[in-house]
């Protein structure tokens, strides 16, 4: 589920939320399931993962994450990403650009003291995307954490990811194939919106 709060009354914004709310009443699975793609200047390579929305707050879009990660190094590297979500209940598709930056140190913090200490096991006890010898060294790696009694402090290496949209576009399959595709794209602070061609 993705957690709304004080949502931006623009239209792209509006869109979204209601086509969310159709998904989630068709019984949507893995409904804040978004796809981040990245490019990394260092390493001249593109690459795209699934993370959990979390919160739409106002015109922010909110996951968590290792600061450490290569997710984290492509940010630092190049702030432009690409998301992309499709719910398939509906036939929707929702493609968006924006410049990504880390959350606040105290907004990890208070997120992190919310969440349960079983959440947060693996925040602290993985070495996200860093090669290991085997999967019960991940298991050893948990379960040696479980036991820590500050399992509610944010690490420094753990936080959130926010971007803010200035491109999206709305995908809507339809069965005559005349699928519908409008376009928000904000220039000048300004939404400008319009059709594509299927
Ligand atoms: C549906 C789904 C949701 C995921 N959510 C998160 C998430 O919220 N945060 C996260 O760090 N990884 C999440 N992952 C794992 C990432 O896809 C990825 O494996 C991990 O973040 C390492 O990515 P990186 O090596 O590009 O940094 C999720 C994977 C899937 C399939």
């Amino acid at each position: 589920m993705i957690k709304f709060n004080n949502l931006n009354q623009e239209n792209p914004y509006k869109l979204f939320k209601e086509k969310y709310e159709k998904a989630l009443n068709k019984g949507q699975k893995s409904i804040e399931a978004i796809s981040i793609s990245s490019f990394n200047k260092e390493l001249n390579e593109v690459d795209s993962r699934y993370v959990n929305l979390k919160f739409i707050s106002n015109d922010e879009f909110i996951f968590f994450s290792n600061y450490d990660s290569p997710k984290a190094s492509s940010f630092n590297s190049h702030n432009q990403i690409a998301a992309l979500i499709y719910w398939p209940s509906i036939n929707v598709q929702i493609r968006m650009k924006a410049k990504i930056k880390k959350t606040s140190k105290e907004y990890n913090q208070k997120y992190f003291f919310e969440r349960s200490e079983e959440k947060n096991v693996l925040a602290i006890s993985s070495n996200q995307s860093k090669p290991i010898d085997s999967y019960s060294q991940v298991k050893e790696n948990y379960n040696r954490t479980l036991v820590r009694d500050d399992l509610k402090k944010c690490p420094e290496y753990w936080g959130g990811f926010s971007f803010i949209p200035y491109y999206f576009e709305f995908w809507e399959g339809h069965e005559s194939r005349i699928n519908k595709r409008e376009v928000f794209d904000k220039t000048d602070g300004m939404w400008k919106y319009s059709f594509l061609q299927p």
